[in-house]
């Protein structure tokens, strides 16, 4: 079974229409809903935004549904300069860039218990991801996705993250994934369609864009579904 997660209705409920023999459980205020999508069986969770969110139904879903692996879905703030709206990251690595230990010698981002900075994506499914993209017309970054409890609506923010951890996007849940994947060993993988540019236009462009590029990321991994045969 395949674990998908995304944050907001906007990132989920278009690839949640696809699925068949569907039915639902909720934890923690958290739904799941189980079905099958391109002969695949998945788990589509509705995370909620922000770390913690994101966290508690990664855990929840390995624990509960064994996935094979988790794949978040959905949009970011681009950073790399070559990405617009509209655009894909699929990452290759994953970061949590408000995690700062640095007052007791730590590194930026240091996580404590699985001491690293960086969490590594499934190479294999972030490839076959990052080609469904490409095949699709789509330009397609592949990098560090940088996570964090901060909408980044401001350059420089978006500056530190591209300088501290070479981020190409930011966005709330990606790292916080990769966190608890990597505390299970399972393997993960973050797909992001951009909504904005992590910028001082982020607060204007978000509301406008963000629906539009969540499509993107739900196209992408529909492909992905009906070619992935595990
Ligand atoms: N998700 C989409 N855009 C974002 C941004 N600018 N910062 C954090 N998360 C985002």
């Amino acid at each position: 079974m395949i674990g998908i997660i995304g944050a907001m209705a906007l990132e989920i409920d278009g690839l949640k229409k696809e699925m068949e023999n569907t039915s639902a459980n909720t934890i923690s205020g958290v739904e799941f809903s189980v079905g099958v999508i391109g002969g695949t069986e998945v788990v589509i969770a509705q995370a909620g935004v922000g770390k913690v969110n994101a966290a508690v139904t990664a855990q929840t879903m390995i624990l509960k549904y064994n996935p094979s692996v988790i794949i978040n879905i959905g949009v970011a703030g681009g950073i790399e300069p070559s990405l617009k709206i509209g655009d894909i990251v699929v990452a290759d690595k994953v970061c949590e860039h408000d995690m700062d230990t640095t007052a007791v010698g730590d590194e930026p981002g240091f996580i404590t218990g699985i001491d690293t900075v960086y969490m590594h994506c499934d190479s294999e499914i972030s490839n076959i991801i990052s080609v469904c993209a490409k095949d699709m017309g789509l330009h397609t970054v592949r990098g560090t996705i940088a996570t964090g409890d901060i909408f980044v609506a401001e350059n420089s923010v978006r500056n530190r993250i591209s300088q501290l951890f070479n981020g190409v996007a930011a966005e709330m849940e990606g790292g916080s994934i990769g966190h608890v994947c990597v505390m299970n060993n399972v393997p993960f993988a973050i797909l992001r369609a951009m909504s904005d540019c992590a910028n001082d236009d982020s607060k204007v462009d978000f509301p406008v864009f963000a629906a539009k590029a969540a499509e993107n990321s739900i196209k992408i991994i529909l492909r992905f579904l009906n070619t992935y045969k595990g």
